[in-house]
């Protein structure tokens, strides 16, 4: 099935598979079946970061199946993100080969900067002051980013990028580097579409990776009655005319509108059916009828940090 997942092309000529296996709360005990069952039905891009804590489990999962001789390590494409805390120009070699590290790997395709935001580096991953608010540091992106520029001319990752950018830290970034990111990783899905910024990044060449594509029922700080995207009659309607469940609806509804979409699923079940959306398409009706669903529902706020002066969405920017 892995020949069946298009490809997009990033800015500076890679191409990476529009489809992936998400790991965010994917815990240590589960991840590394999931990933070994992922790439054995075709699944050839897993999205990994420092701060989901699981990818040495991760990269013992890509040491078997390159072992076994399920899939051969050109074939795979990988990506992972720096940490918050790591953002001083000196930290981002170390922490990239922490990474590589973890993951047994000789180079990523793809490292992201997770969050525009610095946090205090060197301690916790979620460093807090003596009162338990957030320890800020302000160590800019720009800076941040030369050292990112860096470790891929150096090898260490094929293509540089980011995650959770508004349209100004994109447009500031843009001015003031070398190396264009390849793609901004944002939350997407039917609550939240992002038309504004996904349009911005299309005109500026940077592809859109969609976090969360199915509302992230699994989110820590999920509240009881809290919507479910993936319950919405309106989804569950479109899943029964296509013969599809809802998340194979809103899953084919990123991916026709060109974003990378990476649904994180620890069931084999959901691994397969996640991925057996390519024998299907949304006609452009049903598309703009999901459009209509937006009601800016973002889910992953990091409210924690909303006074941060590089906080994403804290100023009214989009
Ligand atoms: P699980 O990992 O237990 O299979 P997101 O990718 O938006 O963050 O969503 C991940 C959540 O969605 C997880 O709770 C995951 O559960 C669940 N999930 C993944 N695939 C499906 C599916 N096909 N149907 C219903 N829930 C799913």
């Amino acid at each position: 099935m892995a020949s069946k997942v298009p490809f997009v092309t990033f800015n500076n000529g890679q191409k990476f598979p529009i489809f992936g296996l998400g790991t965010w709360k994917s815990k240590p005990g589960e991840v590394k079946e999931a990933v070994k069952y992922a790439i054995s039905i075709g699944y050839r891009h897993i999205d990994c970061a420092h701060i989901y804590e699981n990818e040495p489990e991760i990269g013992s999962a890509l040491s078997e199946v390159f072992k076994e001789g399920i899939v051969k390590r050109e074939e795979l494409y990988i990506t992972s993100k720096l940490w918050n805390t790591m953002h001083r120009p000196d930290l981002v070699e170390p922490a990239i080969k922490t990474t590589l590290k973890n993951l047994q790997l000789e180079y990523l395709d793809l490292y992201l900067i997770h969050w525009p935001f610095a946090l205090k580096e060197e301690g916790a991953l979620f460093p807090t002051n003596p009162d338990g608010t957030t320890a800020y540091s302000d160590v800019d992106y720009l800076d941040t980013w030369k050292a990112m520029e860096a470790v891929q001319k150096k090898g260490l990752t094929k293509s540089i990028g980011v995650s959770n950018f508004n349209k100004k830290q994109l447009e500031r970034l843009l001015q003031n580097s070398t190396i264009p990111p390849a793609t901004n990783q944002i939350e997407v899905h039917p609550y939240l579409n992002q038309k504004k910024l996904i349009d911005y990044c299309t005109s500026k060449k940077i592809v859109i990776t969609a976090y969360s594509p199915l509302g992230s029922p699994d989110r820590p700080w999920a509240k009881p009655g809290d919507p479910q995207l993936l319950d919405d009659p309106k989804i569950v309607a479109l899943g029964k005319k296509y013969k599809k469940t809802p998340a194979q609806v809103v899953l084919k509804y990123q991916v026709q509108r060109g974003n990378i979409t990476i649904p994180k699923s620890v069931t084999k079940s959901r691994i397969l059916q996640n991925f057996d959306i390519w024998d299907f398409n949304l006609t452009a009706e049903d598309i703009a009828l999901l459009d209509s669903f937006d009601c800016n529902g973002r889910i992953c706020p990091y409210d924690d940090a909303f006074s941060h002066k590089d906080h994403p969405f804290s100023r009214d920017e989009y």
